[in-house]
């Protein structure tokens, strides 16, 4: 797995035995700061670039394998006790059907490569048969949500914050749904990287020192996929660098934008509130939430959110047994295990999708 934050791929090693799926070993493999620049080139509407598209293909292909054969090395697994590799690939773009253009989603990284190197079948292509179906191609994860952290008599509700942030609303007796909110990390991490050329602004430590302006925070909320219906589902191509300058811009203009501290804490705000504004629309009100992704460990953001919750009690997901660092991970191993079974791995409910459907093609060793 390799999200929208670029930060590493994730590789997990996961043993399903008579229903039972369990998290046996994980392990995080960095991305060459000169494929991430490619990957970043790739997602900006504009530049395309069959050349870099069909190299940097290759090259993901070939670190996705790296990655999986530094897991396989570190935890003494023999290939041939593999029965599948999931790969969710790296998303280059993702624009969901709607009436006004085209909609696909892309993701790269060959799994041929990673077959023939790990001398693992390998699953991948994970999101367009929703999309075929008339679905979003996403999220994916709400199956595992339900599978894993259901619950018979509490409506928990998942959520996961990546670089986009995603829910999976859990309701005892009634269908499960989940969407994209909006930006996680993307616009947290942007920011401080243009402010303070660190990858990650570490607990939300700078953006805490700073005041959330409030003028800022309702045009950032104004964005038009806040009052989206779901089904619906983003990424790169809606919350980026240029359209938070563009805010700036119209709301400060001449005056110059606020402190980038301020910028920072109204970021972390707009995560919080476009997410416990989900949470708290939902039908029926959720009896607790827990948190994965890696914004489980920004505490300025975390506290924000367990403030907008009004009273939602608030955990991660290590309450439920799954370290939050790889729930993503491990939902697309168990994705490829629904494939291997013949089984589907879409939610209509969630995705919009007419059907349920089989998710991914499989790539023979
Ligand atoms: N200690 C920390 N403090 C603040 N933020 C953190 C910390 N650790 C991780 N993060 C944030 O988490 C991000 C990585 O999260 P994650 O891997 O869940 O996102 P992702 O790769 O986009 O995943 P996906 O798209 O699959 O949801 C980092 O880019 C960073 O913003
Ligand atoms: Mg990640």
């Amino acid at each position: 797995m390799s999200g929208t934050s670029l930060d590493s791929v994730d590789a997990v090693l996961v043993e399903s035995q008579s229903g039972q799926f369990n998290m046996i070993g994980h392990h995080s493999h960095s991305i060459p700061a000169k494929l991430k620049d490619a990957i970043l080139k790739l997602c900006q509407p504009g530049d395309d670039t069959l050349q870099l598209y069909a190299e940097t293909d290759v090259q993901l292909g070939e670190l996705f394998a790296d990655a999986t054969l530094q897991l396989f090395a570190i935890h003494h697994i023999q290939p041939s006790a593999v029965t599948a590799i999931g790969s969710h690939g790296q998303t280059v773009r993702h624009l969901p059907p709607s009436d006004n253009w085209i909609g696909f989603s892309q993701q790269i990284g060959d799994p041929n490569i990673i077959a023939a190197l790990t001398r693992c079948a390998t699953v991948a292509d994970f999101r367009r048969a929703d999309i075929a179906l008339g679905g979003q191609g996403a999220p994916l994860v709400p199956a595992f949500h339900e599978d894993f952290f259901g619950h018979s008599e509490r409506h928990r509700v998942i959520i996961n914050i990546g670089g986009i942030a995603n829910i999976t609303s859990l309701p005892p007796s009634n269908l499960c749904i989940g969407f994209d909110t909006g930006p996680g990390n993307l616009l947290l991490d942007a920011w401080c990287w243009l402010n303070r050329h660190q990858p990650f602004d570490r607990n939300g430590e700078w953006g805490a020192s700073g005041a959330v302006n409030e003028q800022l925070l309702e045009r950032l909320k104004a964005h038009p996929f806040f009052s989206l219906p779901s089904p619906k589902s983003t990424g790169r191509e809606s919350f980026h660098l240029d359209w938070l300058n563009q805010q700036l811009w119209k709301q400060f203009g001449d005056d110059g934008p606020p402190a980038a501290q301020d910028v920072q804490a109204t970021l972390c705000a707009l995560t919080a509130d476009s997410i416990a504004e989900s949470v708290l629309t939902l039908d029926v009100s959720a009896d607790e939430a827990f948190v994965c992704g890696g914004g489980a460990h920004n505490s300025a953001l975390m506290s924000r959110l367990e403030k907008q919750l009004q009273g939602v009690p608030l955990l991660t997901t290590a309450a439920l047994g799954l370290d939050p660092d790889w729930v993503e991970a491990v939902a697309f191993a168990w994705l490829a295990m629904r494939r291997i079974h013949h089984l589907p791995g879409n939610m209509p409910s969630v995705t919009g999708a007419q059907r349920y459907a089989v998710l991914g093609g499989l790539y023979s060793a």
